[in-house]
């Protein structure tokens, strides 16, 4: 068998499974993919020779998580919600920890090998406030070959001293992160600017950010109505017409804005969304843990807005976005809203890549990237749909065997529990 830590110039057979539009998934149960030197994939074939032969698991391409926090791995699980309190009282005091380079390397380390376990392939990162930490973040995505856009938190209010950081200091420090990995590497890392949500941010800071974004075409993404106490504050704060309002004054709100949660919107505030472009993160697993309330779907689904899937760790409970896809689900049945699982496949893959601006991710098709994740599948699983329902909503379904990003192995699931690692919780790190 040849070794798969690259897939360059390998012919593979495996059930293949992935979204060719919105509503509709293709299903290879013989299928064979062909991975050029570039990493991208030259050939899809139903059948013929292969080099490896994989079946009966099954390849889909990688997941694309728009929203998730890398400070807050150690915290997955704090029960200390609704939003304002579990902020206070679990999310700021881990935080300031990220003022210590040692921690901040050490979590970067476990977070990023969670994302490439989840078979996640693109990721858009909140960081904490410390450019320090930022930085380390974004090194050692590159090291592992993962593929992300992230950044720090900006935050100059509304939390403890400790995680303040002006905009005098803020914007420089972010203006030379991206200096130094906006693009990496044809493009696998970019930076974001990130105003936290407008709880924890002067104008000064939003605009800044706003401003500092434009000219170097970084993406923006903030927090937008999570929670009633949260809209309330916000216009105690800041007035304005509505949420929406607050940052569109400043700049914010356009078709490189990916906005989290949008729970408690009115029609009108969903008209500008649209009309300006925006991007939904529906993170309905943080929304359920934190009692956030539901993300609507007619009013989305109505107006095209596009839409990714976010985990929201730590507020979402797992780094696994087929786990989101299912939350997904029930939150639009609450809704009386029918959604077909190939629809989930879509936002939670090609759709979800198409909405960060990325084409050429998250399907099985000649000219995409080779962004793959292997699954176990079981032999009688013999039909797309019940592919999409053991891997989108069987939760016991084992985590991926192997995760590939342009043709090269991030993750070997096998090889790391053979080498005695716990999933995925095994690298060092303080107590
Ligand atoms: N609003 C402001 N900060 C956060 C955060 O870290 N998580 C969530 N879910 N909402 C926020
Ligand atoms: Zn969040």
């Amino acid at each position: 068998m040849p070794d798969l830590g690259s897939l360059a110039g390998l012919r593979v057979q495996a059930r293949l499974l992935w979204s060719t539009d919105e509503d509709h998934a293709a299903w290879l149960p013989e299928g064979v993919i062909e991975v050029g030197p570039d990493g991208r994939i030259v050939a899809v074939r139903d059948s013929g020779p292969a080099d490896v032969r994989l079946g009966p698991a099954v390849l889909t391409p990688g997941f694309v998580d728009g929203h998730l926090h890398y400070p807050q791995t150690r915290i997955v699980g704090a029960a200390s919600g609704p939003l304002l309190d579990w902020l206070r009282h679990s999310t700021f005091p881990e935080e300031a920890r990220f003022a210590d380079a040692g921690h901040a390397r050490a979590i970067a380390d476990a977070f990023c090998a969670a994302l490439a376990a989840a078979g996640t392939t693109l990721a858009f990162v909140y960081g904490s406030v410390h450019p320090t930490a930022a930085d380390i973040l974004l090194q050692t995505l590159a090291d592992r070959g993962l593929r992300a856009i992230a950044g720090p938190v900006l935050m100059d209010m509304g939390a403890p001293d400790a995680l303040f950081l002006p905009p005098d200091r803020a914007l420089p420090a972010l203006a030379s992160l991206a200096d130094r990995w906006q693009g990496h590497d044809d493009g696998r890392l970019q930076v974001a600017a990130i105003p936290r949500f407008a709880l924890s941010c002067t104008a000064d800071l939003m605009r800044g950010a706003a401003e500092l974004a434009a000219p170097r075409g970084l993406w923006c993404s903030t927090h937008l109505s999570e929670n009633t106490d949260e809209v309330r504050v916000a216009a105690e704060l800041h007035g304005g017409p509505d949420y929406l309002g607050i940052y569109e004054a400043l700049g914010l709100v356009h078709d490189r804005s990916v906005y989290a949660h949008c729970i408690h919107m009115s029609d009108e505030e969903w008209d500008r969304f649209a009309a300006a472009g925006a991007v939904v993160a529906h993170c309905p697993d943080s929304n359920d843990f934190l009692g956030s309330g539901g993300m609507p779907l007619d009013p989305v689904r109505a107006r095209g807005i596009p839409v990714v899937l976010g985990t929201d760790i730590a507020a979402g409970r797992s780094f696994r976005v087929p786990r989101i896809a299912s939350s997904a689900h029930d939150n639009a049945l609450r809704q009386g809203v029918r959604v077909p699982p190939e629809t989930w496949l879509w936002h939670a893959t090609r759709g979800g890549a198409r909405a960060l601006g990325q084409p050429d991710l998250g399907a099985l098709e000649p000219g995409f990237q080779a962004d793959l994740v292997l699954h176990d599948l079981p032999a009688w699983v013999d039909s797309a749909d019940d592919a999409l329902a053991w891997l989108l909503f069987h939760h016991d379904a084992p985590p991926p065997r192997g995760t590939w990003i342009r043709g090269r192995r991030v993750w070997d699931r096998d090889a790391h529990w053979r080498a005695g690692g716990v999933f995925p919780w095994d690298a060092p790190g303080p107590a």
